[in-house]
């Protein structure tokens, strides 16, 4: 099934979208993007994000009332619980990971011996983030914006909503308490119109040649 938009204006047509129509998302549609947005990358290929699909609007409404009453929980069609499970440094999951990995004939022998032990090490010394919360949390993140970018390829529309409160989406949801609750994501058709569009920075404010604060010029 391809998309019916291009990158680039899937990228430029994006907003987050307060207000859906009752339109169901076709079955066939949410499966591919669920497929390609779980084709993001994650460290050591752990693939920590988890996604609740709530569709019913019992559901919804359980939802709705741990997220401040925000209208998108229960107007759109689908909303994803987009979760991220630290108990993916345990032996048995890194074992499960190597076994997908030497499926696809991309991890031999030596690999998994150096992962055994490496993915466990980068959980104990973290050199690169303050908490397992934060790494798993951080490809949590970049497997929702590629579920929102492919979605708008295929002209569905999101919102990504950090406005709930963890700890009554964990108990109704049946949430392990080693899994965090990184972000609400609401998919399905917009009303228009949009929300007036904020803005982003000029490239020149955000990005930095070659150290922190140094002028950039393409
Ligand atoms: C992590 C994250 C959390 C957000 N939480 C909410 C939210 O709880 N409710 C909401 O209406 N919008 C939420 N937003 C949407 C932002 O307000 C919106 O993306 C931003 O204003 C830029 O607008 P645009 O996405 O339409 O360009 C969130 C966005 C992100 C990335």
């Amino acid at each position: 099934m391809e998309p019916s938009i291009n990158l680039r204006h899937a990228i430029e047509q994006r907003r987050a979208v307060r207000s859906f129509q009752s339109t169901l998302i076709p079955p066939v549609i949410l499966s591919e993007i669920l497929r390609l947005g779980l084709r993001s990358p994650s460290g050591f290929n752990l693939q920590p994000w988890r996604f609740i699909i709530v569709r019913s609007l019992d559901s919804k409404e359980k939802l709705q009332a741990c997220a401040f009453n925000q209208r998108q929980v229960t107007e759109a069609p689908v909303v994803l619980i987009c979760c991220s499970d630290r108990r993916v440094s345990e032996p048995d999951y890194i074992e499960s990971v190597i076994q997908l990995g030497r499926d696809k004939g991309s991890i031999n022998d030596s690999y998994a011996d150096y992962i055994r032990t490496a993915i466990p090490n980068a959980f104990e010394q973290h050199p690169s983030f303050d908490s397992i919360e934060a790494w798993t949390n951080r490809q949590a993140m970049l497997a929702v914006a590629h579920i929102m970018i492919v979605a708008q390829t295929y002209g569905v529309d999101s919102c990504p909503m950090e406005g709930f409160i963890a700890a009554e989406v964990k108990a109704k949801f049946n949430i392990p308490e080693e899994v965090d609750v990184c972000c609400l994501l609401a998919l399905g058709y917009a009303t228009q119109p949009f929300k007036k569009y904020g803005g982003r920075f000029p490239v020149e404010q955000l990005c930095y040649a070659e150290s922190y604060g140094e002028g950039w010029k393409s």
